[in-house]
């Protein structure tokens, strides 16, 4: 079985200790990566500032050229990388590769935007002053990047600092590194020169530690949990980093009673157990209007009974296992607080991380699973008087990720999106991730946005020169 060894500076090395990487399904190997310690996170950081200097200075058409190139590369070999996903993370095989497309247009996106990082000319008040305003890279990048997603967290973070003239040392999760290796073997083929991209995976508070303590990374960009990302950012501080934070999220899913139910219900069952419900941003929390409360139940659970779940490599199936044994537990357990304080359970507790949708009925709003992040396919259904008292239980969360509203009424729409401290808002929407937009959240749920021009702003550095004209 192939070992993939880390890369850096161009090249791929082997470490004395490996890295199993294990298919959730049944726990065989998949493959196994080199294990890193603080020598290789050092000397990833070593080459990567080493390439600064040159690939800075490279103008935006050579940067769009090769990530282009890497984009085709990528787009040649995705059912296999596709299928590569899936046995490390267990997604379904369709779901997978509608994840390696997405993670791809980050690259086409920025590959076209290096070429719109325009500066600035400011008036000055002063005749003999001119303002101007330069966007430059802010240097070397850390990309630290989650198991949930294995391809498009890493192209979300790494094709805009390439764009904007980073270098990047990239840590992907332990748990899925194999989809991110050969996203980086394409990188290695397509011609990206030495040091500009290096990947490392091992323990991630050594890793972590060493990047977060050496003045010449400029900037932290992480995906992962509201604890860690407190971490980093703290750690960020002893070197004034700069840090982007997609962290956890809550999402309230506001069904009104004017909305349409079975587009509503067919909807939120695309969003909730997409992945397993294993995402930052899916539905988690449900309030329905008192009046058609009963009647979505309904159609909600019809429709969740009919998804199949299974090993995502084979045909038909539509959720695949849970990561880990830990995170059925944490399902249970939520489950479990629930029916102690008055849920109804439709659905059963799971005996293994092949976990059907679980749907919970006469919900309030003091069970864990309205106050804590579930990442499991497990649907709360609270029954809600007005708007009114939606916005009030949707805000009441540490969490701002996204949140959801279902109507047909254009005016509530507006209301309610304006009304809500989410950094996203899906109006009849639980999808709304795409790279041409802003992705990000409020209050805990992180820092910086990802997608978009907002999200080639997080590397660059604003420089404003003043010349003075004394003639
Ligand atoms: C996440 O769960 O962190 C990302 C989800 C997405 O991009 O849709």
């Amino acid at each position: 079985m192939h070992t993939f060894g880390v890369y850096i500076d161009g090249e791929w090395q082997q470490t004395p200790n490996i890295l199993k990487v294990m298919n959730p399904v049944d726990n065989s190997t998949v493959g196994n990566v080199a294990k890193a310690g603080e020598n290789e996170a050092l000397a990833a950081v070593h080459a990567a500032q080493q390439a600064l200097d040159s690939w800075s200075v490279t103008t935006a058409y050579e940067r769009a050229n090769l990530l282009k190139l890497w984009y085709e590369a990528i787009e040649q070999e995705k059912i296999d990388i596709a299928k590569t996903l899936t046995m490390e993370q267990g997604k379904p095989l369709k779901e997978a590769i509608s994840e390696i497309d997405y993670a791809n247009q980050f690259i086409l996106w920025y590959a076209e935007e290096a070429k719109r990082v325009y500066g600035e000319t400011i008036p000055s008040l002063d005749k003999s002053k001119r303002i101007i305003v330069n966007k430059k890279p802010i240097g070397v990048v850390a990309a630290i990047t989650p198991w949930n997603f294995p391809a498009a967290m890493i192209t979300r973070k790494v094709s805009p600092a390439l764009a904007a003239g980073c270098t990047v040392v990239i840590k992907p999760s332990e748990l899925t590194p194999l989809t991110a290796y050969r996203l980086v073997l394409l990188a290695d083929k397509v011609g990206f020169p030495k040091g500009v991209i290096n990947i490392v995976t091992g323990d991630p508070i050594k890793i972590g530690d060493i990047w977060l303590n050496d003045k010449r990374v400029r900037k932290i960009t992480f995906t992962g949990s509201t604890p860690v990302g407190k971490y980093l950012m703290k750690g960020a501080s002893y070197t004034v980093k700069k840090v982007s934070l997609e962290l956890g999220g809550h999402a309230p899913t506001i069904v009104l009673k004017d909305a349409d139910l079975d587009f509503a219900a067919e909807t939120i069952l695309a969003g909730k157990f997409r992945n397993a419900g294993q995402t930052c941003v899916c539905p988690n929390r449900i309030y329905v209007q008192k009046e058609v409360v009963e009647k979505f139940i309904d159609i909600f659970s019809k429709k969740a009974k009919k998804l199949v779940v299974g090993n995502g490599l084979d045909e038909g199936v539509d959720m695949g296992p849970l990561i880990s044994d830990q995170a059925v537990h944490k399902v249970i357990k939520q489950v479990q607080d629930a029916v102690d304080k008055g849920a109804t359970l439709i659905g059963e507790l799971p005996g293994s991380r092949m976990v059907k949708p679980i749907i919970l009925t006469n919900v309030n709003n003091e069970m864990r699973c309205m106050n804590e992040e579930t990442f499991g396919p497990l649907a709360p259904i609270m029954s809600i008087e007005d708007e009114e008292e939606a916005i009030r239980l949707a805000n009441n969360s540490e969490y701002g990720l996204a949140a959801y509203v279902f109507t047909s009424h254009l005016e509530k729409a507006f209301k309610l999106s304006e009304a809500l401290e989410y950094g996203i808002v899906g109006i009849n929407d639980t999808l709304p991730s795409i790279v041409q937009a802003p992705f990000g959240g409020m209050k805990q749920s992180g820092i910086g946005r990802e997608g978009g021009h907002h999200g080639l702003d997080e590397f660059l550095e604003i420089q404003y020169v003043s010349m003075k004209l004394h003639s």
